[in-house]
This record gives structure tokens, sequence and C-alpha cells, in this order.
């Protein structure tokens, strides 16, 4: 981390233009806000760039449009609420930024903010693109890289664009979390508890089976578990699952066994025959054909807790059920509540992950302490692995 470029707080830039990388891509609903944790965690460092009056251009992206415009996949949601937030001029850019970018933003003035639409609204930003990325730099003077987050992503506003500046640098947000991750990697404690928790296993996989390497437990939660469930020949009706899961879980069984590592996977639940529903706690094998399972049942909870006040370090990424029903938000607060009350009173590491773990616990009013709450989900997991994320390569 140390050879990470940062951006130092003493620098003149008064009147440059910067291009900062921000992690906007929040949760909606019906095009509302569900959660603006993102958001404000990265209010501090453009206020200080406004206060240093350089004139800034903020490039973030929201879900996964592959290239393809969607109105519900918009930024307008957020502009709006940047707008609100800032005591500056706050312009929404929608416009192509394949065409000529020369003087795009000259009515820029010092101070002030421009947030460009959607950047994977093009689909030469996922595909990292030379000229794309080369269009993008010439927008600016110095680019700054705020979106930890997105790091692991070899995308052209993360990736290439750091090829065409003269000036590339880490943000604040971005050097906390690599430097609370770091402290955590290098002073954990045994037993280490991994929770992993989401709907794709597939996408995981590589994640999982590195932290067989250095984690005692692996609990499964989230649609996730449903695969091992299914894997292990329990009913889960109309519960999600990946196909062609069960070598990639064969392969998880196989690797857990050379590490002694101990996998858990839910043993009841709360489910429904829609996700609307209110939820009737389950056995093991007694799910219905119709039955959807959206949240851990009673008895895991207790097993989790168990394993938990066993831990002295706990990893957590991806929520144990489908949260956005408060029906089934039970089982992740029970694990946020047992974790941040080890933390607070038995020194446990604690790091949790992810915008949807985040969102989740946010949508309780308990007042919850962990060692580090990361904005990142995919990123943390693989920077855990210790692999070297691209986002950050450009920078040093
Ligand atoms: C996230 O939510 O983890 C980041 O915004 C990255 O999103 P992505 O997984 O769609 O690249």
């Amino acid at each position: 981390m140390s050879e990470i470029k940062f951006f130092s707080g003493n620098q003149n830039i008064q009147n440059k233009t910067i291009i900062l990388r921000l992690d906007l891509n929040v949760p909606l609903n019906k095009k509302k806000i569900q959660d603006n944790s993102r958001i404000l965690m990265s209010l501090p460092f453009i206020k200080q760039l406004i206060k240093k009056k350089a004139k800034i251009i903020i490039i973030s992206h929201l879900g996964r449009p592959k290239g393809v415009k969607n109105s519900e996949l918009s930024l307008t949601p957020i502009y709006r609420f940047l707008k609100e937030l800032l005591d500056t001029n706050v312009y929404f850019f929608i416009g192509d930024l394949n065409k000529e970018t020369k003087n795009k933003f000259e009515y820029l003035k010092e101070g002030e903010v421009i947030l460009l639409e959607n950047i994977r609204f093009f689909k030469e930003e996922n595909e990292n693109n030379d000229n794309f990325a080369k269009k993008l730099a010439s927008l600016g003077d110095i680019y700054i890289n705020d979106a930890f987050s997105c790091s692991h992503r070899k995308q052209a506003s993360i990736h290439k664009i750091t090829k065409y500046m003269k000036e590339s640098y880490g943000g604040p947000l971005l050097k906390k979390e690599v430097a609370s991750i770091n402290t955590i990697i290098e002073g954990k404690k045994e037993p280490v508890t991994c929770i992993i928790g989401g709907s794709k296993i597939s996408t995981k996989i590589n994640v999982i089976t590195n932290l067989i390497k250095k984690t005692n437990n692996i609990i499964i939660v989230g649609a996730m578990a449903n695969n091992f469930l299914n894997y292990k020949g329990f009913k889960i009706g109309q519960s999600l699952v990946e196909e062609s899961s069960k070598n990639i879980i064969q392969n998880i069984y196989a690797e857990a066994k050379k590490y002694d590592c101990n996998i858990f996977i839910p043993e009841d639940y709360n489910v429904s025959t829609n996700f609307e529903g209110s939820g009737k706690t389950k056995k093991k094998d007694n799910v219905s054909e119709d039955e959807i399972i959206l949240d851990i049942g009673p008895n895991t909870i207790n097993k989790i807790e168990t394993i938990i006040d066993q831990s002295n370090t706990i990893l957590w990424n991806g929520p144990a059920g489908y949260f956005e029903n408060k029906n089934f938000l039970v089982g992740t607060l029970a694990i946020a509540r047992k974790i941040s009350s080890n933390t607070e009173n038995k020194s446990l590491i604690s790091i949790i992950g992810g915008g949807d773990t985040i969102s989740a616990i946010n949508s309780s009013n308990d007042k919850l302490s962990f060692t580090h709450l990361s904005t990142a989900g995919g990123a943390f997991l693989e920077y855990l692995e210790g692999k070297d994320l691209p986002g950050l390569s450009v920078l040093k």
C-alpha cells in the first residue's frame, strides 16, 4: 500500500480540473435512493476539492447496464441529491463522451462540479477501451480514484484512463479502506471466520477457494447457500440456484478438507411463496415445492452466533437474506448485532464489506460498531484474497 500514490491535501489545485472517480453505485427503488452511505462517505472529499477551488468532474457507474442506456440506471437521482448537499453549482452531463471532448466543459468555473451520466452507458467503459480512456483523460488535469470498491474492475475510468493522465492518485477514502484492511489482515487473530452471503456463487468461487486457505470457518448464507443445500440433496422449493454449481461446490468441499476449514451452511430457514410475504420457519428438509428460502432460521442464527463467539476475527460480505423485505432482514441483523457487540466487548476484529451488506445493516436504527466498515464488496473480497487490484496497481 505504501507504493500507491495518494493525493496530498497540500497540493495547489486552484483552477485545475480534477477527474474524480467515485463509487456512487447506490441501491435505488423506483428511482429513489434507498441507502445513501456511499454518497455521504464521498462527500467530505468533494467539499475539500470545492474549497480548494478545483473544477471537479465526477465519474461513477450505477448497476451493470453493459453499454446500453437505461433510464432505470440513470444517475439523475444521485445528481439531485448531490445538488442538495453541495453549496456550489452542480451540473449533470448526459451527452456523448465519444464525440470531441476538447473544451467540452469550458463553462465549469473554479469550485464547481459536474457529474457525468452513468459511465457504463458507454460499452467502451467495460471494454477498458484505449481510445475512450484517452478521451476521458483529455477532460482534466489530475485523476483521482476514490472508489476502492470499483478498483477490482479493469475498466476505462478506473484503469486505462491513468495511462493518459500526467498525474493519477488514490483519494482519501481509498486510502482509508486500503490502510484499514491492511492493518486488519496483518493483525488478524485466529480463529478467523468468513461469512459470505449474496446470490451468485460463480462470482465468488475464486474468493471462497482462496479464503479456505486463510480462514478456520466459512459460513455460507444468502441465496448462495441454496446451491450448497441443493448439492447436499435438501429440498429448496423455488429458491434461486445457479446452473452447474455442483462442480464448484464439490471443489470447495475438497479444498476445505485439505486445508482443515470448516464450512457451515444453514440448517433452517425463513420461507415464503413470494418475495413480499411475511415468512415462516422451516426445517432443513421441510421446504415445499412452491416456497422460496428468503432468510436463515432461528437455529441457524444460534449456531452462527456461537461460531462468532468462538472467533477472534470476522470477515463478512453479503446479507443473509432478502433484506429488501424487512421480514427477511432478521438473520442479517442478528449477525450484525452479534459481531458488533463482540467487537465492542470482546475485542473481536471485524471487517464488514459490500454495498448490500451496508444497506441491510443501515435499515435498522441500531448503533453498531465494527473494526472497519468497507464500502466495497467484490473489491474487498479480492483484496483479502491477496490479489493486486488493477485499479490500485495503476496508482503505484
Ligand atoms: C460494488 O457495488 O461492489 C461496486 O460498485 C462495483 O460494482 P460492480 O460489481 O458492478 O463492478
